[in-house]
């Protein structure tokens, strides 16, 4: 019986030494199996293909090596010592042990992983599952095939995966072989979501630059372009040098660019003025329907809104207002577009920045003028018969629609050149637009807003000196109600007549704008 000899690793032997690896130029060199002399188990014979040695000071959780296994017959199960003898409570007794698992594979370490998806290719159906695979044996487990150079490897579990739905049910079954292992987690990807209308948002500080074209650096260029002339040069290294023509056009005011106006007032707008006038409705009051972003945990990403607001009339042609002594504007401008009041901290100003193009998601952003979102506006004059449904886009007009116009938001930006374009000259008033004033228009509009914040409960303190229910505003400077209060200009895209008083020749019309030919286009239909 063989002595032990002391315990030698696979790697100080070398590829030839260890078993069963053999360089096939040489006669296999199968070792002497040894087994300790304190050991119970059957005789080494030719049936036993591995040993090893190991002393007693082997670890304390890994597997017992002095154990012989016989793969061929499997007389017996490599328990490990530590189970055998009861020196270790473990409860109950790994799944690979019991099935007689080779002692190398349990003394190996199994790695938890998720694979990545593939850089070609765009599906990541190989990343669903979670996988498991086993530790690299070192160089001594692999040679070189002599017939056509290729590795050959003896290990066994080189190349098994096994796949898993999850990751807890990898480790479970990691845990019930009683095989160590460790759990590599996937790098998540982060997606920023991009969207092509966050361009048109409003950010305070600089205008952005969307580059288009990899930005070289004036010596790279030089660098790139030996042969460049010397005026050439001199254009790249100073900017400033640039000629004016090409310069001037991006720095042109937009207050000089040629607006294209409506050619007349819609052919709706007499008969609508009418409508909602004292004559027909005590109170022009209409149903105002906004686009509301759902909560989060909502199936659909917006939900509808509608309440009743009151008719100021059409913007730039505000009616004489006995309770408002404001200067107004001359009638300089007419247009088709139905104005109301409100107060900056009810939902509907937030509503129409969040659902317009520009998709503002704070309340913050909708503090200044913009918006633009989606609206319908529904009036039923009762003794005319006749429903107006008004469909369009609204805009906020803030105090910040006028002032120094360096600081110019892009919000105001959008209002002034979307309710600019749809206004239109009053009768020989053409050539007198710079006597009009937004700020006046929107002074003109002025109202109450000192109660206090709409929607708040009563229970929760607010601030009695400056928000008080039903408080007059005596002067147009008041500054809280300044603050709070807003015009909203309703831009019909669309506008529906309906009239339904003979129920036998009820119809209804629809008005189109037709922003091409800057008129309106008509279609009778039935109701
Ligand atoms: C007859 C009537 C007229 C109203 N007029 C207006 C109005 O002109 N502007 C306004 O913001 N709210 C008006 N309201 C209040 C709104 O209906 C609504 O309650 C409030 O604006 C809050 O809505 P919001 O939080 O959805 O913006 C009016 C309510 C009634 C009953």
């Amino acid at each position: 019986m063989p002595s032990a000899a002391p315990r030698k690793t696979v790697q100080d032997e070398g590829p030839k030494a260890a078993y069963p690896f053999t360089a096939p130029t040489e006669p296999a060199k199968v070792p002497a199996p040894s087994r300790p002399v304190d050991r119970p188990g059957p005789v080494n014979d030719s049936s036993e293909i591995i040993s090893s040695e190991l002393d007693d000071s082997s670890a304390y959780g890994t597997p017992d090596y002095y154990a012989v296994a016989d793969y061929r017959s499997h007389p017996f199960s490599p328990v490990p010592r530590r189970v055998l003898d009861g020196s270790e409570d473990i409860g109950s007794t790994p799944a690979a042990v019991t099935s007689g698992a080779p002692t190398e594979l349990q003394a190996r370490t199994v790695r938890i992983y998720k694979p990545v998806k593939t850089a070609t290719q765009s599906g990541d159906w190989h990343g669903h599952s979670w996988k498991m695979d086993w530790d690299i044996l070192q160089k001594g487990h692999r040679w070189e095939n002599p017939l056509m150079g290729w590795q050959s490897s003896s290990d066994f579990m080189q190349g098994t995966k096994l796949n898993f739905a999850s990751k807890e049910d990898a480790i479970r079954f990691a845990e019930k072989q009683g095989y160590e292992y460790f759990v590599q987690e996937p790098n998540e990807r982060k997606r920023i979501p991009k969207a092509y209308a966050s361009q048109f948002l409003h950010t305070p500080g600089k205008l952005k630059t969307i580059r288009t074209k990899i930005e070289v650096s004036p010596a790279a260029k030089i660098a790139t372009l030996p042969t460049l002339r010397l005026a050439a040069l001199r254009r790249i290294l100073s900017p400033s040098t640039t000629p004016h023509s090409a310069r001037s056009t991006a720095s042109m005011s937009s207050s000089t660019q040629h607006v294209a106006r409506p050619k007349a007032p819609a052919p709706w707008k007499e008969l609508f003025i009418a409508h909602t006038s004292k004559q027909h409705m005590e109170s022009p009051e209409f149903v105002l329907s906004t686009v509301h972003t759902a909560p989060a945990d909502s199936p659909v990403p917006y939900v509808p809104r509608a309440r009743y607001c009151i008719y100021r009339g059409m913007w730039a042609e505000l009616p004489p207002n006995e309770h408002n002594t404001a200067p107004t504007n001359a009638r300089i401008f007419a247009s088709d577009m139905p104005t109301f009041t409100t107060d900056v901290r009810m939902d509907k100003v937030p509503e129409l920045f969040g659902s317009s193009g520009g998709h503002a998601t704070d309340v913050a952003q909708a503090q200044g003028s913009g918006g633009g979102g989606p609206v319908e506006a529904v009036w039923w004059v009762k003794d005319a018969g006749t429903q107006w449904r008004v469909k369009g886009e609204a805009f906020v007009v803030a105090p910040d629609i006028e002032g120094d116009d360096a600081a110019e938001s892009s919000g105001v930006r959008t209002v002034k050149s979307e309710i600019g374009k749809r206004m239109y000259f009053q009768q020989d008033a053409e050539g007198k637009e710079g006597d009009w004033s937004w700020n006046t228009e929107l002074t003109g509009h002025f109202g109450s807003f000192k109660q206090p914040s709409p929607g708040k409960p009563v229970s929760e303190p607010y601030n009695e000196q400056e928000e008080k229910m039903g408080e007059k505003v005596t002067t147009l400077d008041d500054s809280v109600a300044r603050r709070n209060f807003r015009v909203v200009i309703i831009r019909p895209r669309e506008v529906e007549k309906t009239v339904l008083t003979d129920p036998d020749h009820s119809r209804r019309y629809r008005y189109t704008w037709n922003v091409d030919a800057l008129q309106w286009d008509t279609v009778e239909t039935w109701p």
